[in-house]
């Protein structure tokens, strides 16, 4: 049984790839959604959609564990899918998301105020600023939706994610740490240190292995189902324009095959 991570796009690509330094010897299948990206800008309802349709895909492909990369999905889908979906359909499956353990590390930070930055969807769903409050709840947690910077990575277009990374620093030079809430963020989190350099700057890149690590050695009744052959595989759903450019930023030589 192989570890399935799932995205929107290619920016989950940057979460693989770090799953897969921190834990080399397991299988894993990645699905990006590129077709219907962007989620950060759709109704719950169509997201909720797209995701069941990548699980069902990964569940096909024998994942047994899952980890929603993409926030906005997360942010939408992921109680429903531990509470209705696996329950009823698929429990042996564990599916897992990205902002409990982004919550846990930006709280290791004992500060006053923390920063997210993140697509419409997650910044409308409230999920940081509620996860955060539920452990420290008289932290002030400043939201800003940043709905430009998807469209410029997907694309490869690096100097006008600059441009915006520059207009939303504006809003954000306060803040003394900053969580990037989007799986695309941490391909451009040299941006955000660059204009932001007083802030801490949190990305999930930096903290998702560490924490299936810990997740696995807590669980042993799943790692003991994992297979290790070291397989990789990465399925897109459309070759959107710039594709390639961003794949392979992430890794020369990969192997991306359509679904
Ligand atoms: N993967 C999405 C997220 O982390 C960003 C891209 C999109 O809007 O689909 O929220």
């Amino acid at each position: 049984m192989k570890i399935g991570v799932f995205d929107s796009g290619l920016g989950g690509l940057v979460i693989a790839k770090a799953l897969i330094e921190a834990l080399p010897q397991y299988d894993y299948v990645y699905f990006g959604d590129t077709k219907h990206l962007p989620y950060g800008e759709k109704t719950a309802g169509h997201i909720l959609k797209y995701t069941l349709d990548a699980m069902r895909f990964l569940i096909n492909q024998d994942c047994r564990l899952i980890i929603i990369a993409c926030n906005s999905a997360t942010a939408v889908c992921l109680r429903y899918l531990q509470k209705r979906f696996c329950p009823k359909y698929a429990p042996d499956i564990k599916i897992l998301g990205v902002i409990i353990p982004t919550v846990e590390e930006a709280l290791t930070f004992n500060t006053e105020q923390i920063g997210v930055v993140a697509t419409p969807t997650t910044v409308r769903s409230d999920i940081y600023a509620v996860e955060l409050k539920k452990i420290k709840s008289d932290l002030n947690v400043f939201s800003l939706a940043t709905p430009t910077l998807v469209p410029a990575i997907e694309k490869g277009d690096f100097d006008l994610a600059e441009k915006e990374v520059i207009r939303y620093s504006q809003k954000l030079k306060h803040l003394p740490v900053l969580i990037l809430g989007c799986t695309h963020y941490p391909i451009i989190k040299d941006l955000f240190h660059k204009h932001l350099p007083n802030t801490h700057i949190i990305a999930q890149t930096e903290l998702m292995g560490k924490k299936l690590a810990d997740y696995l050695k807590r669980h042993t009744e799943i790692e003991s189902k994992l297979s290790q052959n070291q397989s990789r595989q990465f399925f897109i759903t459309k070759k959107t324009e710039g594709y390639l450019n961003v794949a392979r930023l992430i890794d020369s030589d990969i192997d991306l095959k359509l679904f």
